[in-house]
């Protein structure tokens, strides 16, 4: 359908995860995030849907040699690539089996949570909130990080097909396409206390770089399925990204709540 500037075939999941991460914006917001959480010496760390692992280490380094980091997510997989990575942080770094509706963990039992693009996915964002609620210890603090799909322009002449693509996108494509925005909301709903909302949005000028992290033209052959865009518009939306100066914006909240 398109040109080769685009990658057809979906990279795998970890090596997604990986790939973003490296990248100027992933090291940021993942920087902030790590910030944000305020973790000291000792202290017990959650990263909730860790995947492969990508962000115990900075964890483990932060808590220290006295702490505790547990990485949960539902897929075994990607637990054993996170104890894979962690190898050598066994002592402070564990890694559980779990899902973030119905956590396998005692209230009031962690310090610090995170959840990074995970509540994006999950049936019920306001049931995990309140299981992240149970488990933080009076005080604690979790620092979530998702985006809000709605804020996404991806620049074209013809506006109608940027429209239909993002439209897409927040109707079909992310389930809870409109997280980052509802976080605050949906935190104070559990009864924790939001001090602080960072929008984080990145401005993609090139379309190979936006392409790694968007995946425009599988998501463009989606649409194109699901009967948001003809044969015809998706071929024109396509060969203008590559063709034009490229523009596409997409805000990114790091949402910090308390208990
Ligand atoms: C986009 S990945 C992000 C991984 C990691 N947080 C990172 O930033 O690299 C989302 C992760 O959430 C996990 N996940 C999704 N739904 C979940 C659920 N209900 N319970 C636990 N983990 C879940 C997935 O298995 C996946 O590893």
């Amino acid at each position: 359908m398109a040109s080769t500037l685009f990658e057809t075939d979906a990279p795998d999941a970890h090596v997604y995860l990986d790939r973003l991460a490296a990248t100027d914006l992933g090291r940021a917001y993942k920087g902030r995030m790590l910030d944000e959480l305020d973790i000291h010496p000792g202290q017990t760390v959650l990263d909730l849907g860790c995947g492969p692992g990508i962000d115990l280490g900075g964890l483990a380094d932060a808590v220290t040699a006295t702490g505790r980091v547990i990485g949960v997510d539902h897929d075994q997989a990607a637990l054993d690539a996170a104890a894979e990575r962690t190898a050598e942080q066994r002592t402070v770094v564990t890694t559980q089996r779990g899902d973030i509706h119905d956590l396998p963990l005692p209230d009031r039992s962690a310090d610090r949570a995170r959840t990074d693009r995970v509540l994006q996915h999950v049936a019920d964002p306001a049931r995990a909130l309140d299981e992240i609620s149970r488990v933080l210890r009076p005080g604690g603090r979790v620092v979530m990080g998702e985006p809000d799909w709605g804020t996404l322009t991806v620049d074209h002449p013809n506006g109608d097909l940027s429209h239909a693509y993002t439209r897409y996108v927040t109707g079909e494509a992310v389930r809870n396409a409109r997280i980052g925005m509802q976080l605050p909301r949906l935190a104070a709903g559990v009864g924790l206390t939001v001090p602080t909302v960072i929008p984080v949005t990145p401005v993609f000028r090139d379309v190979q770089a936006a392409d790694k992290i968007l995946g425009l033209e599988r998501t463009t052959r989606r649409a194109l399925a699901a009967g948001y865009l003809t044969e015809d518009a998706a071929r024109s939306w396509l060969e203008h990204l590559v063709s034009g100066p490229f523009l596409a914006t997409v805000t990114f909240y790091i949402v910090v709540a308390e208990a």
